[in-house]
């Protein structure tokens, strides 16, 4: 089922349950279509994670642990302990959806753990199936409330009229809520602080151009679309004091990966002399990873290069390299703003304490 939502200016869930079935807005559409998606399978939770209807690290993880849910509802298991075995095949084939996000790993081994929980609870398989929906639920509702965590701790460090440039989607739409690296824009709204944002379209899928650029207007925050190409010209003119973006997983040694071409954004920063910090939830640091290089990249298709958006645009046959994502070693990382405040190097170090608060 599909149904066209044209109402300007209330915010846009990505993500939401609705009597018994997932509605998914697909964001391969926008800007210029609002279409919600209506999925009542893990299949087509699988599916909508791979191609990029739901995208974003918390999303997607928030997308999977309803997946589950969808998976084990109206099954018909007899127990709590089959339905806990259940949770966990439904669980691995959608950690099988995208590789690099750590959200998605790191919801699903939060739904098992409950799902496990329960069983040996002893609760009979329609209330734990109840309770899984509730867990999901749960992990959807926290990230909205750590995204304005994030989002205040990230306005500390901007002040009335900075310009701040930022690269991919880490906004409303790839979150629960307000976004991690998007927030503190939407907070200075809010507050009345001048925000000057300059978003990178960032190639191939546009995720800046279509996503960003759409939710920052739409909210009525002052927002320059740039090619990626641009973002050192427009640094060099002095109209960028902060670079800030999301990411994909953080490694224990404070590497970041994040979308393809952030490592040169932070490149470009350092050599004018700009902070660049990242926006995350603490389920985004994986300390279990211990360096950048440790971090599976995912590759994508040819055509997302070469026939991005209907149109061939290079010879056909062309060898293509389209890693989705880049790492930016922890050297470029000004600081980590998390819902528990702002961390700064060294990050091996301080990174571990965030957990053991
Ligand atoms: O391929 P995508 O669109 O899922 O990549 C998204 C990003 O790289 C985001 O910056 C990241 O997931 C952080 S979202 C808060």
């Amino acid at each position: 089922m599909s149904n066209k939502d044209n109402t300007q200016h209330e915010v846009l869930i990505s993500v939401r349950w609705n009597d018994g079935a997932l509605d998914l807005l697909d964001q391969r559409l926008l800007p210029e279509e609002t279409v919600y998606l209506r999925l009542t399978t893990p299949q087509e939770v699988w599916e909508a994670i791979r191609e990029l209807k739901v995208r974003g690290a918390p999303a997607i993880g928030i997308a999977a642990a309803y997946g589950v849910v969808l998976g084990v509802q109206r099954n018909g298991q007899a127990s709590g302990r089959e339905l806990a075995e259940e949770v966990r095949r439904q669980a691995e084939y959608l950690a099988t959806s995208r590789p690099t996000a750590v959200n998605l790993f790191w919801a699903l081994d939060r739904m098992k753990a409950r799902s496990e929980a329960l069983a040996k609870a002893g609760l009979p398989a329609e209330e734990a199936a109840d309770a899984l929906l509730q867990e999901a639920r749960q992990i959807q509702a926290e990230d909205e409330q750590t995204n304005r965590l994030i989002g205040e701790h990230a306005l500390t460090l901007f002040q009335d009229g900075m310009g701040v440039l930022t690269h991919c989607n880490a906004g409303g739409l790839a979150t629960a809520k307000y976004g991690t690296a998007l927030a503190p824009f939407y907070l200075a709204l809010e507050q009345g602080i001048r925000l000057k944002v300059f978003a990178d379209e960032t190639r191939p899928v546009l995720q800046g151009a279509r996503l960003t650029a759409f939710e920052l207007q739409r909210a009525g925050v002052d927002v320059t679309l740039i090619t990626d190409s641009m973002a050192g010209h427009v640094m060099s003119k002095g109209w960028v004091q902060a670079v800030i973006v999301g990411t994909d997983r953080v490694a224990a040694n404070g590497d970041v990966a994040n979308k393809i071409g952030t490592y040169s954004v932070a490149v470009l920063a350092k050599a004018h002399n700009i902070p660049f910090y990242v926006a995350c939830p603490l389920s985004t640091i994986d300390l279990s990873t211990p360096t950048g290089a440790d971090i599976p990249i995912e590759e994508r298709s040819p055509e997302e290069i070469t026939a991005g958006f209907g149109r061939q645009t290079a010879p056909h046959g062309v060898a293509v390299y389209n890693p989705a994502f880049d790492v930016t070693p922890h050297e470029l990382v000004t600081a980590i703003i998390t819902e528990k405040g702002i961390v700064k190097p060294s990050y091996s170090e301080n990174l571990p304490k965030l957990f053991n608060r």
